[in-house]
């Protein structure tokens, strides 16, 4: 068994920082929203935790549905730009406001690919709310309307994020030491 402190690198962001700032990120979409409803698409699975945070914070009535979308090979750490849907939404957005939450955008093909489809099905509108960005990493220019934090080009893990699929029970954003955790595999 892996304990996560052995490739722990540090701590980036706070269990009581990332709730401080879902809290304002509520409040801000409440009041760009004030008069709406708003359908939020979580993208599986790192979304989930943010989501369920987020929605707590937002005052107009809001609905969910989830997105599968995988964009790794098994085992890889970054996108090969090859995007596949792996489980499509369940209601119809036509007509909707709908907010697209995500944990991370890093490259960006992951997010521009599902805008591109989402668009064909005719929203009323179509925003962009992610956790964390890697603009420095951006290949695909996207339209981010609401982002958490900025963060640096490091492989982030916890709240969410997975390594190999676990960790992402850990109220934190840690940054993980590449080396020591394949050392440990
Ligand atoms: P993109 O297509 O390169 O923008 O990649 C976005 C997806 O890659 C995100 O939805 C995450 O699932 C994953 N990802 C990117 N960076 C990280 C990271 O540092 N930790 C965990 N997952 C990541
Ligand atoms: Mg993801």
């Amino acid at each position: 068994m892996q304990d996560y402190h052995s490739f722990l690198s540090k701590i980036l962001i706070s269990d009581e920082e990332l709730q401080n700032r879902v809290r304002e990120l509520g409040e801000e979409i409440s009041q760009d929203y004030a008069g709406r409803k708003i359908l939020a698409i979580c993208i599986l699975r790192g979304g989930v935790m943010f989501l369920t945070d987020l929605i707590r914070h937002i005052k107009p009535p809001v609905a969910i549905d989830f997105m599968g979308v995988s964009s790794y090979g098994t085992g890889a750490r970054q996108s090969d730009g090859e995007v596949r849907i792996t489980l499509d939404l369940t209601t119809s957005i036509a007509h909707k406001h709908v907010l697209l939450v995500e944990d991370i955008i890093d490259s960006g093909h992951t997010i521009s690919s599902v805008l591109e489809l989402l668009r064909t099905r005719d929203p009323a509108s179509l925003e962009v709310c992610t956790l964390l960005n890697k603009t420095s990493r951006r290949e695909v220019d996207v339209p981010v309307k609401y982002c958490g934090f900025e963060i640096p080009d490091k492989f982030v893990f916890g709240y969410g994020l997975d390594m190999d699929e676990y960790y992402r029970n850990l109220p934190f954003i840690g940054v993980v030491d590449l080396d020591k955790y394949e050392a440990e595999l």
